[in-house]
């Protein structure tokens, strides 16, 4: 077999947690609800974390719990030094980070530094303090264009759609690069980097083991915000550099935040959100006097081919070896379609799903399990309008991210699966009767579930040496199969095909995601199907 080997890729580095952990991302609303009212918060996480360890994951990362209107689901922070009610109190928080230690898991919280919530004490004082007030340099104020200001100051469209600017009564705009209600911070005012470096503190003294930061590429704008020219911005993003993303002054922020974080004891780390538009860009924020991790969107976005994924395989690789930062590998989150349903949906979306759990925890580097991917959890694509909260949709209709929110099933036959205490009947986005055979529950006792396979995989990656962080090498393979090695005795097969293929036997079966039949020397892959093998053994 014709091998290709990543030769720059680090060494496994046994000490540096980050390197391979696997995170698991709790979108706290939609997680466990602890009080009953429908709504996950803390105490509900809290109570679930033996299930987590059980799992086999390293760490868990908690989407913003802060006190804020709800307006974006915790992403618009009204009060960064404190939990909103919905999610507990401080107290709870605190608890969650201990037991979570007490497990051995390590604990990672969103911060959110492009913006805060329109609530926020700041903005209600700079919309106060009216125009030319030094309370409004904290944020990015400016005058309109046309003849009475009544345009806004440029032409920067909000991701959510529409502009990205909203006129206050006395006439001058704010920027918002997302809802109107999360208006944008300005980090040219030293304010705002010394408040962000006491909220971080703050949860750093509390014990959290690192931060995701929310936007990581969008904090500095361009001087003067010049105009970009064309309409239809959404369509740019993650694909050009934009005058208000992915600008050289960020770098500054996360090397000042790099150095905060290595001043604590522990390892504590910084992951970037950051939509760059090219694997190069995304490296800069890995440097090694940046952030530890950024997450790789080019993975999430690449459809179910095995040419592209093994050239976007290739390339996160290639980019990250350089600066020294380990790849990181993710398939769903809260802001994207579910995976189950972007490779197909049905019975081929979820062999495809339990197919890429093997490939992407086989992979060299850290990787993140969107809560309920364990299930096998497709989109909610038929939620009625009256019920879709998410703030994009809103603004600008389409599917939205409100289907890949939807509470995770628990237990028991009907919704609300015990996704709350007994008796608690409705959920804040409602459940699918359908999801009845992919309760935790259900699952738990079937080796053939999706949740076992997770379980097994994950216990395997962390027992054995060539799995994490390292090497990887591909092996020569049919067209629309990948098969790569790792260490000495490791191989991993996948037949992205809808047809069954036959390859030469890699070594003992270890686990797989699909029947594999064994023929003499032979075995033959199921369509849509991964395999772990133990080489060397044949
Ligand atoms: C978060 C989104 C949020 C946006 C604005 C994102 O990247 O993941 O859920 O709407 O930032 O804060």
């Amino acid at each position: 077999m014709t091998e290709v080997v990543h030769e720059a890729h680090q060494p496994k580095a046994a000490t540096r947690w980050w390197r391979d952990a696997v995170i698991y991302q709790v979108y706290v609303r939609s997680f466990a609800d602890g009080d009953g009212d429908g709504v996950g918060d803390l105490v509900g996480a809290r109570g679930r974390l033996g299930y987590l360890a059980d799992l086999g994951v390293d760490a868990v990362w908690l989407t913003p719990f802060y006190t804020s209107p709800m307006a974006d689901f915790g992403y618009d922070v009204a009060d960064y030094r404190d939990v909103d009610p919905v999610f507990g109190t401080l107290a709870d928080a605190r608890a969650l980070i201990d037991d979570a230690h007490a497990y051995g898991m390590r604990v990672i919280i969103d911060v959110v530094p492009n913006h805060t919530s329109d609530r926020h004490a700041w903005f209600a004082a700079a919309v106060q303090a009216g125009p030319g007030a030094p309370e409004r340099g904290r944020y990015i104020f400016r005058p309109g264009r046309g003849a009475s200001g009544e345009l806004p100051p440029n032409d920067w469209e909000s991701v959510f759609g529409g502009p990205a600017w909203t006129r206050l009564p006395d006439g001058e705009w704010y920027l918002h690069l997302f809802d109107h209600r999360q208006p944008d911070l300005n980090w040219d005012s030293p304010e705002v980097h010394e408040e962000f470096t006491a909220i971080l503190r703050f949860w750093l003294d509390l014990g959290v083991d690192g931060f995701r930061v929310d936007v990581a590429h969008g904090m500095v704008k361009a001087p003067g915000l010049p105009d970009i020219g064309t309409a239809g911005q959404v369509e740019l993003l993650g694909t050009a550099v934009l005058p208000y993303f992915d600008q050289e002054g960020v770098h500054e922020i996360h090397r000042g935040w790099r150095r905060l974080l290595d001043s604590y004891e522990g390892e504590r780390i910084g992951v970037a959100e950051a939509w760059a538009p090219t694997q190069e860009r995304l490296a800069r924020y890995v440097r090694p006097d940046e952030l530890h991790q950024a997450f790789n969107f080019h993975f999430l976005k690449a459809p179910w081919d095995a040419a592209v994924m093994r050239v976007v395989i290739d390339e996160s690789i290639a980019t990250v070896s350089p600066v020294g930062a380990p790849s990181t590998w993710v398939l769903s989150n809260h802001d994207v379609k579910r995976h189950v349903t972007r490779y197909g949906g049905g019975e081929a979306g979820v062999r495809r799903a339990r197919a890429a759990a093997l490939l992407m925890l086989a992979l060299p580097g850290s990787a993140y399990v969107y809560q309920g991917e364990e299930l096998g959890l497709p989109e909610v694509l038929d939620l009625p309008d009256e019920v879709c909260r998410d703030p994009q949709r809103l603004r600008a209709p389409g599917d939205g991210r409100d289907g890949c929110r939807v509470p995770i099933p628990w237990a028991h036959a009907e919704p609300p699966f015990g996704f709350g205490p007994p008796g608690v009947a409705d959920t804040w986005l409602p459940m699918p009767r359908s999801w009845a055979p992919l309760t935790v529950e259900a699952q738990a006792g079937d080796p053939g579930s999706t949740l076992s396979l997770y379980r097994a995989a994950l216990r395997l990656r962390r027992g054995h040496a060539a799995l994490g962080d390292g090497t990887m090498r591909w092996h020569g393979s049919p067209p629309g199969t990948l098969v790569f090695g790792r260490g000495e005795d490791f191989v991993c097969t996948v037949n992205m095909t809808g047809e069954p293929v036959e390859l030469p036997r890699p070594g003992d079966l270890l686990l797989a995601s699909a029947p594999v039949a064994q023929r003499g020397r032979s075995v033959v892959l199921a369509a849509d199907s991964a395999a772990w093998w133990a080489a060397g053994r044949a």
